[in-house]
C-alpha cells in the first residue's frame, strides 16, 4: 500500500498534477486548517458519516472516512460535528426524499455551529435536477460531489476552505479509476474490495447506469495486491464489489474472467472467506460456477437477483433472460453445489405488471424457494426508459407485495431451518445490542447466528452448534 508523510509535503509548492500524490497535497494543505481549528476551539474537529443505499456506497465511505482521518478529523456518531458527509443513494425515490428530510435537521445544527461544513456525494448527485434543488433551495450546504470523483474530497474541501462557498464538482463520466488513497475500514476482520465500477446494462427501471457510468474494471494486480494487504492486516473475509461482477474484466487490455479473478484471490494466504455482489443471471458462467464449488473460501451463496418472474416483463426490463433460462441456471447451480444458498431482488409492479405476470414471479420464488428475498416495489426514476410507461395502480402494486413479502418470509423461514441441530462456522461479528453476554456471527451462507461467548472472539472464525431456528437467524451454542 501507499505510504505517505503528509509532513513531508511541501506546501509552498505547486499542487502536483498526478494522484494520489494531487489528493496527497491537499490533505496535507487541509490539515493546516484543522490544526488552526483546533487551537481556536481546543477541541479536535469532529466529522459524521451517514452513509445510505448499497454496500459499494460503504465501501466508498470507508475510503472517505480515510481521506478525513488523514487531515486530522476525528470520527463521531452524531451530526453534530463539524464536517457532516451524506453519501446519497437514488435507486428508489425515498432514499432521496430522506436525504432532503436530513437537511433541514442539517441546517439548524449549522446555525449553531457557524464552522460546520456540509457536504453531498453519491449518486443521487449525479442527478442534475437534485443538484439545481439544492443549489436553489439548500445553500447551506458547502461540497457537492458525485461517485466519479470521490478521491477528490481533499481537494474540494480546500476550495471550500480558501474560496467560502459552494464548491460543485460532478463529472458525467470518467475512465480513472485512483488507487492508493487512505481507507479507514469499519471492521478490522472483514472488508469490501471493489473490482469494478460502473454497469453497462441499462436494465430499463434502473437509473445505476447513469449515475456510476460505463463499466470499468480494476487490475487483477491491484485486486490481488489489495486483498494480500487486507489479509496480512488480519482481514478473513472480503466481499468482491461489482453491479455485475459476472462479466468482470471483460475491457481490461488483457481480458480476465470472474472465475480466473476469484481462483487467484483464493490463493491468498489468511483470507478464508469470499463473497461477492452482485452476480447478473444472464453472464454467470459455467467457469464461475465450477470455480465456486472447486473454492474452500468462496461462500456458499450467491445472490442472484431475479427482478421478475414473467419472461414478458423481462423482455421489458431488458434483463437478457426469460424465466425458463433463470430456472435452468438455478438448477445448474444448485446440481453443482446442493446446499448452496440463493438469495433475490425482486421488483413489484414494473410497468404494465398484470396479475398473471405477478403470479408467474410468486410461482418462480416458490420453485427455487429462496433463503431470502428483498423485495421491492417499483420506483419511478427520472431518465429511465421504464419512466415513460404507464405505471400500475398503487393500491394494486402494494397487494401484490403484501403477498410476495408474506409468501418470501415463510419459504425464509422454512429454508432457514434447514441447518438446525448442526455445527457450523460462524465468524463472529459483534456484540448483540439487545442482550448481554450475546455475540453474533454470520454463516458461510450468511445466516445470522446469537450466541453466548466472549467479546474476545469478535473476528475470529468459531464453531457454532445450532440449537434453534428462529425464523431469520439462529440461536446456538459456542463448541470449544
Ligand atoms: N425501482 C425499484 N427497485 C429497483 N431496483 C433497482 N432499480 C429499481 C427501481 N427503479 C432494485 C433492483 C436491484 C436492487 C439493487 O434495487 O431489484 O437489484
Ligand atoms: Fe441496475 Fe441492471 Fe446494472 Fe443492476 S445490472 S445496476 S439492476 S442496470
Amino acid at each position: 500500500m501507499y505510504e505517505i508523510d503528509l509532513d513531508k509535503i511541501d506546501l509552498m509548492a505547486e499542487p502536483p498534477e498526478h494522484e494520489p500524490e494531487r489528493q496527497y497535497y491537499f490533505m496535507a494543505k487541509c490539515r493546516v486548517y484543522v490544526k488552526e481549528f483546533k487551537k481556536k476551539l481546543g477541541r479536535n474537529p469532529s466529522f459524521f458519516t451517514q452513509t445510505f443505499g448499497c454496500q459499494m456506497n460503504s465501501r466508498d465511505s470507508e475510503k472517505l472516512q480515510g481521506i478525513l482521518e488523514a487531515i486530522g478529523f476525528v470520527e463521531t456518531d452524531t451530526e453534530e460535528a463539524d464536517f457532516v458527509l451524506y453519501n446519497t443513494c437514488t435507486v428508489r425515490e425515498n432514499a432521496n426524499d430522506r436525504v432532503y428530510g436530513r437537511l433541514g435537521y442539517l441546517n439548524s445544527l449549522k446555525k449553531k455551529n457557524p464552522h460546520m461544513m456540509i457536504a453531498l456525494c453519491g449518486c443521487m448527485m449525479q442527478e442534475e435536477k437534485v443538484v439545481a434543488k439544492i443549489k436553489k433551495s439548500y445553500r447551506f450546504v458547502d461540497i457537492i460531489f458525485g461517485t466519479h470523483n470521490i478521491f477528490k474530497l481533499a481537494e474540494l474541501m480546500y476550495e471550500r476552505l480558501e474560496e467560502k462557498r459552494m464548491v460543485v464538482d460532478i463529472w458525467e463520466g470518467t475512465d480513472r479509476i485512483v488507487e492508493d488513497l487512505p481507507t479507514d475500514r469499519k471492521y478490522p476482520f472483514k472488508s469490501g474490495v471493489n473490482i469494478m465500477f460502473g454497469c453497462n446494462n441499462f436494465c430499463s427501471y434502473c437509473i445505476v447506469p447513469y449515475v456510476r457510468g460505463k463499466e470499468r474494471s480494476r487490475s487483477p494486480k491491484d485486486i490481488l495486491e489489495e486483498v494480500k494487504q487486507l489479509a496480512d492486516d488480519g482481514v478473513v473475509e472480503i466481499m468482491l464489489l461489482g453491479q455485475n461482477v459476472n462479466s468482470y474484466g471483460k475491457n481490461l487490455e488483457t481480458p480476465v474472467t470472474f472465475a480466473e479473478l476469484l481462483t487467484q484471490i483464493d490463493q491468498v494466504e489468511g483470507l478464508e472467506r469470499i463473497r461477492f455482489m452482485t452476480s447478473h443471471p444472464k453472464d454467470l458462467s459455467d467457469d464461475l460456477i465450477e470455480a465456486m464449488k472447486t473454492s474452500k473460501k468462496v461462500c456458499n451463496h450467491l445472490h442472484l437477483p431475479l427482478q421478475s418472474g414473467s419472461s414478458r416483463i423481462l423482455k421489458v426490463m431488458n434483463r437478457k433472460y426469460t424465466k425458463e433460462q433463470y430456472l435452468e441456471l438455478v438448477e445448474k447451480i444448485r446440481t453443482a453445489m446442493p446446499d448452496i444458498s440463493l438469495t433475490t431482488d425482486i421488483i413489484v409492479g414494473f410497468p404494465g405488471e398484470t396479475e398473471e405476470d405477478f403470479n408467474e414471479t410468486l410461482e418462480v420464488v416458490k420453485k427455487v424457494r429462496f433463503d431470502s428475498a428483498f423485495t421491492f416495489i417499483y420506483s419511478k426514476r427520472t431518465g429511465t426508459p421504464a419512466a415513460k410507461m404507464e405505471e400500475v395502480p398503487e393500491e394494486l402494486v402494494k397487494k401484490r407485495f403484501d403477498r410476495l413479502l408474506a409468501e418470501v418470509q415463510k419459504i425464509s423461514s422454512e429454508v432457514c431451518g434447514k441447518d438446525e441441530h448442526t455445527v457450523q462456522k460462524v465468524l463472529v461479528e459483534d456484540k448483540n445490542d439487545h442482550e448481554e453476554g450475546l455475540l453474533t456471527g454470520r454463516m458461510g451462507n450468511n445466516t445470522t447466528v446469537h450466541f453466548k461467548g466472549d467479546s474476545s472472539l469478535i473476528g475470529k472464525i468459531v464453531d457454532v452448534y445450532l440449537d434453534e431456528s428462529r425464523g431469520f437467524y439462529y440461536m446456538g451454542t459456542l463448541r470449544p
